[in-house]
């Protein structure tokens, strides 16, 4: 973390496994007003639907919604794909999604996009809804993970693909309140 010699960078314990710091709170911060600044620019006089994919993204949507300067709404959705460390591959819609999507310019809020599974998923799902446009924002994205075509249109910071914790994303449901974004240690 910022060229550290490694004894210094702390570590924590997430259920059974160490995390090392890499994105701190102030990277973090700035990155999600410059995604916000986009946001509010490219959305002006559109009244944006923020649709945020819980659980992962709550922490991230409430730092963007805040720093969006424009007329918008928030609405939310879960999708479940990932056991432990691995994605598990499959994707389920366990809240549901409505009709007031129609007719509306949609931001996907999303944590991560790893390999993008969920969210072609999502983007599948949405279409039946008959939204005027859908755009994706994520606060995470890891470009070496990602196995799918379309576009990803706002992204905070890319990352390697290695697992990580923290800024409400989890390990096992756990490390979702770390103030800070932290590797597992291999
Ligand atoms: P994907 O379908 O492989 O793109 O994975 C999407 C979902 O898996 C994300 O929305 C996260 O909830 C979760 N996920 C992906 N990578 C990580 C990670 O490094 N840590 C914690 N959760 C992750
Ligand atoms: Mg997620």
């Amino acid at each position: 973390m910022d060229g550290k010699p490694a004894s210094e960078v702390p570590v924590v314990r997430v259920k059974d496994k160490d995390f090392s710091l890499s994105i701190g709170r102030k990277k973090i911060a700035s990155a999600v007003r410059e995604t916000a600044r986009s946001l509010s620019h490219d959305y002006e006089g559109m009244n944006p639907l923020f649709l945020v994919v819980l659980n992962g993204a709550f922490m991230f949507a409430a730092d963007l919604i805040r720093e969006i300067k424009i007329p918008c709404e928030l609405t939310f959705t879960k999708l479940s794909s990932y056991s432990g460390t691995d994605s598990s591959g499959k994707v389920r819609i366990l809240l549901g999604l409505n009709e007031e999507l129609q007719g509306r310019h949609v931001v996907i809020v999303e944590d991560i996009v790893d390999t993008g599974l969920s969210m072609e998923f999502l983007l599948e799902e949405l279409q039946a809804f008959h939204p005027a446009s859908v755009r994706i924002a994520t606060f995470l994205f890891k470009p070496d993970a990602f196995i799918k075509e379309y576009q990803i249109d706002y992204v905070g910071i890319e990352i390697p693909n290695e697992f990580i914790v923290g800024y409400g994303l989890d390990y096992d449901g756990y490390g979702r309140n770390l103030s800070d974004i932290y590797t597992l240690v291999p």
